[in-house]
């Protein structure tokens, strides 16, 4: 201790360096939480102004980390305290649509938003932060983001460190790009400045960890707006990859680098048995990035004015390790096998669905992009999925720079990269996956338990500005139709219109008078019932004067029978 505050003083005088300690963020463990999201502000720079921050409960930046239990219900209390509209999404949970906190689904100034759901995760490191359609880049990087830990018996049994803050480190890592006056850009592509756990972590300064000279695991999330990280430590130093995005891993994989584009987790074991006293650091290998990885190595704009980071294409440092004494019962081997993850066979799948990523030029950089060359609408659906369906999803990039491509509800499994099985980091869980340009990639996953006609969830690119842009689609998960025999009602002799409407809506049934009652529900998009009536006649007018403009879902419903409309409200 007294020798790490004399080490700091001695690099304080002699370099202008300060030395932060990593920060670790509190846990808030079910089944109640409350997270309020408020304005805040860091004096992150040495000079000038303080940067305004979003931050959740009593931090000044980012949020506590949540710790989910496998199988508890759980009961969540969002309270926005920012002076704009938000949304919090539950990144990489399988969750009904309508508390998965996409764009639809947003909390106004001064609102509160109480999701309750049952956890279904497997153990893994997810994470939570904004969704607002066109805001989200700006208000994630902010800070309004936190990590979430799912704990599971399986994960529970293994011999692992999980002393979270002790021997289970959790990393949130960003690059952002703020300016002259200290504020965070959403669309900065000169990011250079890296934050750890919200510390800053170069220009002059550095952020420290002290770690046991044991097996310590690190959580690490890459929740940049746009920067690649290929992590791996100084001198080589090899670790154990344990777990992607959703879960483990079937088994501890030795290497000496995890790549993650934005979004995407690892979580890894180092060991550092042995290395009492010792110091090394945290660092991106971006030197060994692929060209059209953002973060790796770029061509000069010939002519034109320096474009990118100084931390483009440069290996650089990104936190000090120091080795600390061990602490009492550590642990001191991990399993060789993990789990067993079985992706579902090729054979089994419904449907393939290709997804190009394209732009309006093959020359396009900095956006926007699109997939299959139409930007995100949020009226249009682009896929209704049949609940229980088994789907390939191939991605293919056809632009100049990497996306990582980002999927809600579901986890998938990486069938295919340009022709060959994934390698052993990629062969997990995930809910990320990063496709350089020229890339082809498949995955196969199933869309279970939750059916939902109204709210949809998203699919898209985890650069939060080519999201905010328009790289981005929505789909819904329908569900079984009822049985045939049962159905009198059917779509053909309901008619709504007109379509789009304004201030009336006409819901008619073919037929006559005779019909038994039939009862008319409207949903808004977030599931909140707007109208209902139960009419004894085939032609119905509606009063929808004062309704907000937007896409509304409307139920009719015969004894058993239920027929689901959309319509939209100009
Ligand atoms: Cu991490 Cu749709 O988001
Ligand atoms: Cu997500
Ligand atoms: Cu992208």
């Amino acid at each position: 201790m007294t020798k790490t505050l004399i080490i700091c003083l001695i690099a304080l005088t002699l370099h202008g360096f300060a030395q932060t300690q990593l920060f670790i963020p509190d846990t808030l463990v079910g089944p109640n939480y409350t997270l309020s999201m408020h304005k805040d502000s860091v004096q992150f720079f040495p000079s000038g102004n303080i940067s305004h921050t979003y931050a959740f409960n009593a931090n000044q930046y980012l949020g506590p980390t949540l710790i989910f239990n496998k199988g508890t219900s759980i009961n969540i209390t969002v309270n926005n305290q920012i002076d704009d509209t938000t949304t919090v999404h539950w990144h990489g949970i399988h969750l009904p649509s309508k508390w998965d906190g996409g764009p639809h689904t947003s909390i106004s100034p001064g609102n509160t938003w109480n999701p309750q759901f049952t956890v279904m995760d497997n153990a893994a490191t997810y994470w939570y932060h904004p969704h607002l359609h066109m805001k989200t880049a700006e208000q994630a990087i902010k800070g309004a983001a936190g990590l979430i830990i799912v704990r599971d018996p399986l994960e529970a049994a293994l011999t692992l460190p999980r002393k979270y803050g002790i021997d289970d480190f959790p990393l949130v890592v960003q690059c952002q790009q703020y300016d002259v006056n200290n504020q965070a850009m959403p669309l900065g592509m000169q990011d250079s400045t890296v934050l750890v756990n919200g510390a800053r972590a170069n220009n002059g300064y550095s952020v420290f960890g002290n770690f046991p000279a044991q097996l310590v695991r690190m959580r690490i999330l890459n929740a940049s707006g746009e920067r690649a990280f290929n992590f791996g430590f100084s001198g080589n130093m090899s670790f154990y990859q344990i777990a992607s995005d959703g879960g483990l891993l079937d088994a501890p994989y030795s290497t000496t680098r995890v790549r993650l584009g934005p979004g995407e987790r690892a979580e890894i074991i180092l060991n550092l048995t042995g290395m009492n006293g010792q110091s090394f650091y945290l660092m991106s290998y971006a030197s060994e990035l692929s060209m059209g990885i953002q973060g790796g190595p770029t061509m000069p704009m010939p002519g034109g004015p320096p474009m990118d980071s100084p931390l483009n294409g440069i290996d650089f440092n990104i936190m000090q390790i120091n080795v600390v004494p061990q602490t009492v019962n550590p642990v001191t081997n991990i399993p060789s096998v993990l789990t067993t993850n079985n992706p579902y066979s090729t054979g089994s799948a419904n449907i393939t669905r290709t997804i190009r990523f394209t732009a309006d030029s093959a020359m396009v950089m900095d956006g926007p992009f699109y997939f299959n060359d139409s930007t995100f609408n949020m009226m249009r659906m682009d896929y209704e999925i049949p609940l229980g369906n088994i789907e390939i999803w191939k991605l293919v990039n056809e632009t100049m720079v990497a996306h990582p491509f980002h999927i809600h509800d579901v986890q998938f499994f990486v069938i295919d990269r340009n022709g060959s099985p994934p390698t052993p980091e990629e062969r997990g869980r995930k809910d990320v996956v990063l496709i350089p340009p020229g890339d082809s990639l498949m995955f196969i996953t199933k869309f279970e338990d939750f059916a939902d006609t109204i709210v949809p969830f998203m699919y898209h690119c985890h650069i939060l500005m080519h999201e905010d842009d328009g790289m981005m689609g929505q789909f819904i998960v329908k569900p079984n139709p009822t049985s045939t025999s049962e159905i009198m009602l059917n779509n053909s002799i309901i008619n709504i219109y007109p379509n789009p409407a304004k201030n009336s809506l006409t819901v008619s049934i073919n037929g006559n008078d005779s019909f038994t009652p039939f009862e008319i529900k409207v949903y808004d998009l977030i599931g909140k019932l707007i109208y209902s009536e139960t009419a004894g006649k085939s032609r119905t007018v509606i009063n929808s004067s004062n309704w907000n403009s937007g896409l509304y879902s409307i139920i009719i419903k015969q004894g058993k029978n239920s027929i689901h409309k959309k319509t939209i409200i100009e």
